[in-house]
């Protein structure tokens, strides 16, 4: 039998330690559960060097008679940066990378009795390590930030399943299985591994059965018949079950084809035009500290509110969780090792190297993940090291394609795919006397007489940094910029699409961002609440989908420069769109078709055009409410309306979940919008919040906070056991709201 406990509760977390402490099981500690973040650091302004430093988890658990004659070992999914990992104070492991799993074996080393674990932790941004030796825009936190499992196995188990599906398309369908075992004791064995495989439902489609001689094995069901592949808007998955021996392995796949062709990207052999953006797996004040609902709420959240088709874990595998989500919505991952811009020595390269294949071991049977990137974000061209990150990826995995993200021209290919970064929009010294330009033409940036692969793996971000509560002009213009880039994507067949700089803002250190410890480049803000940006990508989804009606105006006189609210640029999937000032006659206006011809879902844009000189010349008369009406074929489909004398009159506070689990540290965003008579956030309201949590579950982060934009957010975490949590928004001027949530 497998066991895989969670290994999670219990932890002693000490900031400061000695030599002595690692192997006393006495000292105090601070109480801890995992996840956890070594340093919790405000929302802004402050000093990330004070994570980098060692610190020390310990934690005593009981040896089990059940364990004698078993593999007993610990699991690590993911520890920034240094891990060091103790038994009863003798070092036993370490593991060199923030980002991959890590087993750590026990058995034979095990006291009858209590046992200590002890792992001393280095947040330190060590140039050994990638991404660590130059300089990162991002931040990497400490802690043992994702879960811990506590395995026991019998001495021959089943290590490592890797399944393919080699000709996805056809009628009757392959799937080819390798299986590995572990052996680490070198036991003797012998008997019969069953493989089956199971509809969502867990009907069996098919078994097969392998008498076992030696420590890998593959094998292949063929002529499988009715079966779905995966499909973004319906992501079929199956299991495949193998046992071995007592021991039992589920891993979920699905059958699809994934290919970046110089013509563009083909998704089960169909065109499919990317529409990406990068996220960073970075939260407010825990870091990189979240568990799993918050990390598949970041999944849906790109899926079903950004309506993207694509996500890059920029820049570094990311919680397994997250992954998971991905393949269960039908959202496609572009995956690549950690790096940033810097390329170290000999044994920095070597860990990279190692970094490909254990991204590719852990990772392969994700049917979202379409593409390995294997360079070190924007490096320089590196022939030996890349030609070997390609050569351990196509090694490891000959169903998926090579990436590898770069900035430069002219770059050696040594990848299957060409992904650039592509920033020549307002860049004054590559743009040169050229006109807006949104994206070069593949062959300038390749340096090739013939198209490639080809993929546009980042733009805007740091090129125009746009706060959520910046000026309505600017973000009108930060919308117009990801349109731009979307629309020459959508119109050039070599291009297979494009992630844009980035889904969410994100903490980083003093040399980037504004100043202020955040890169404002999301089209989202670190509590996930869109600025408009966030509609350009949403309104290229079909109405079908969703609805999106999103005029980027805080609707007001004076708040753009000169005043007005022209040109008013209309985020939506909408035929037309009617706007309607007061009591003057309605406009209906369509889609922008001129202005951006290949998007699947042009903006309408209101401008001067449409009124007459009368109408225009009303400014400097009274401000009067609107209305703007959405059609899809003739049919009224959503109403918005503008008030002309906003005042805050809802509090509104949501929360994504209703239901918490008590019995392992589960997080729920809520977040708290301030809203006007018609429905919308008041943008420039910045009073203070005050939350207080009662019950089973604690507030990350301040308990007074301002509204930004508006709108603020915060998550609380469950701190052990049942009950009701009952968490209090107050505002000053509206009194409180409560919410209740029930720990189970
Ligand atoms: C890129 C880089 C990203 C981020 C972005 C900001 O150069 O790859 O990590 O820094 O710029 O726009």
């Amino acid at each position: 039998m497998r066991s895989l406990v969670p290994f999670t509760h219990g932890w002693l977390f000490n900031a400061d330690y000695t030599a002595a402490t690692i192997a006393d099981q006495g000292a105090v500690g601070t109480a801890v559960t995992l996840p956890h973040t070594a340093v919790e650091l405000p929302f802004s302004y402050f000093d990330e060097t004070t994570y980098w430093r060692p610190f020390l988890y310990r934690k005593s658990f009981e040896f089990e008679s059940g364990w004698a004659g078993k593999e007993v070992s610990l699991v690590f999914d993911g520890a920034m940066a240094n891990s060091k990992v103790f038994l009863n104070g003798d070092e036993i492991a370490s593991h060199q990378d923030g980002y991959t799993p890590f087993e750590v074996r026990l058995t034979g080393r095990l006291k009858v009795g209590s046992n200590l674990i002890s792992v001393v932790l280095d947040g330190s941004e060590n140039p050994r390590i990638p991404p660590f030796g130059g300089q990162i825009d991002y931040l990497t936190y400490a802690g043992i930030y994702r879960e811990v499992w506590l395995k026991v196995v019998e001495p021959v188990s089943i290590g490592n399943v890797k399944i393919e599906t080699p000709d996805a398309l056809a009628t009757e369908k392959t799937v080819t299985v390798r299986v590995t075992l572990s052996n680490p004791a070198s036991a003797a064995f012998s008997g019969a591994l069953v493989a089956t495989i199971r509809d969502a439902a867990g009907a069996v489609i098919a078994t097969v059965e392998k008498a076992v001689s030696s420590e890998e094995m593959s094998f292949s069901f063929t002529g499988l018949k009715g079966l779905t592949l995966w499909e973004p808007n319906a992501p079929t998955l199956y299991t495949l079950d193998v046992t071995f021996g007592g021991d039992k392995v589920i891993e979920r796949f699905g059958f699809r084809t994934a290919e970046v062709t110089p013509e563009g990207f083909k998704l089960n052999g169909k065109p499919l035009k990317i529409r990406g953006l990068n996220r960073h797996q970075s939260f407010p004040y825990v870091g990189y500290a979240m568990g799993k609902s918050v990390q598949e709420r970041d999944a849906e959240i790109l899926k079903h509110q950004l309506h993207v088709n694509l996500v890059r874990t920029s820049h570094y595998p990311q919680s397994k969780h997250f992954l998971n989500r991905c393949d269960e919505l039908g959202l496609l991952v572009f995956e690549e090792i950690p790096g940033w811009q810097h390329i170290g020595a000999a044994e920095w390269k070597a860990q990279a190297v190692d970094n490909v294949a254990a991204m590719i071991r852990r990772d392969w049977n994700h049917p979202s993940i379409i593409l390995w990137g294997v360079r070190i974000n924007e490096s320089q061209d590196d022939h030996d090291f890349y030609a070997e990150t390609n050569r351990v990826a196509r090694e490891l995995d000959s169903t998926r394609q090579t990436g590898g993200v770069r900035y430069i021209t002219d770059s050696e290919l040594l990848e299957d795919v060409y992904t650039m970064n592509d920033f020549i929009l307002g860049n004054e010294e590559l743009g040169g006397n050229r006109p807006r330009t949104a994206l070069r033409p593949q062959q300038e940036v390749t340096g090739k007489n013939h198209n490639v692969p080809y993929m546009i793996t980042e733009f805007g971000g740091h090129m125009y940094p746009t706060k959520i509560y910046d000026q309505e002009q600017r973000q009108a213009e930060h919308v117009r910029r990801h349109l731009d880039v979307l629309n020459a994507a959508y119109g050039d067949s070599s291009i297979s699409g494009a992630i844009g700089w980035c889904a969410f803002d994100y903490n980083t250190h003093k040399d980037f961002g504004s100043g202020d410890r955040i890169c404002h480049h999301g089209v989202m803000d670190m509590f996930r609440e869109p600025k408009f940006a966030a509609f350009a990508y949403a309104s290229q989804c079909e109405p079908d989908e969703d609805v999106i009606l999103a005029p980027v105006t805080f609707w007001a006189r004076g708040e753009r420069n000169i005043g007005g609210v022209l040109p008013l640029l209309i985020l939506t999937n909408c035929d037309e769109v009617e706007l309607q000032y007061g009591n003057y006659p309605p406009k209906r206006v369509g889609p922008d078709r001129e202005a951006f011809p290949h998007l699947p879902h042009p903006p309408v844009i209101v401008d001067r055009r449409h009124f007459s000189a009368e109408e225009l010349g009303l400014w400097g008369m009274r401000w009067e409410a609107a209305r703007i009406t959405g059609y899809v074929d003739g049919k009224a489909v959503k109403t918005i309306h503008y008030a002309d004398d906003p005042v805050p009159v809802e509090l509104e506070v949501v929360a994504d979940a209703a239901e918490l689990d008590g019995s392992k540290k589960d997080s729920t965003r809520v977040i708290i919008r301030v809203k006007d008579q018609a429905g919308h956030k008041l943008p420039f309201l910045f009073d203070p919040v005050t939350i207080s949590v009662e019950g089973p579950a604690r507030l990350l982060g301040p308990s007074t906070v301002p509204l930004r934009a508006g709108a603020t957010g915060f998550w609380i975490e469950t701190t052990g056991g049942a009950g009701t949590v009952k968490v209090t928004v107050g505002l000053e001027r509206l009194g409180s709201k409560t919410l209740a949530f029930s720990a189970n």
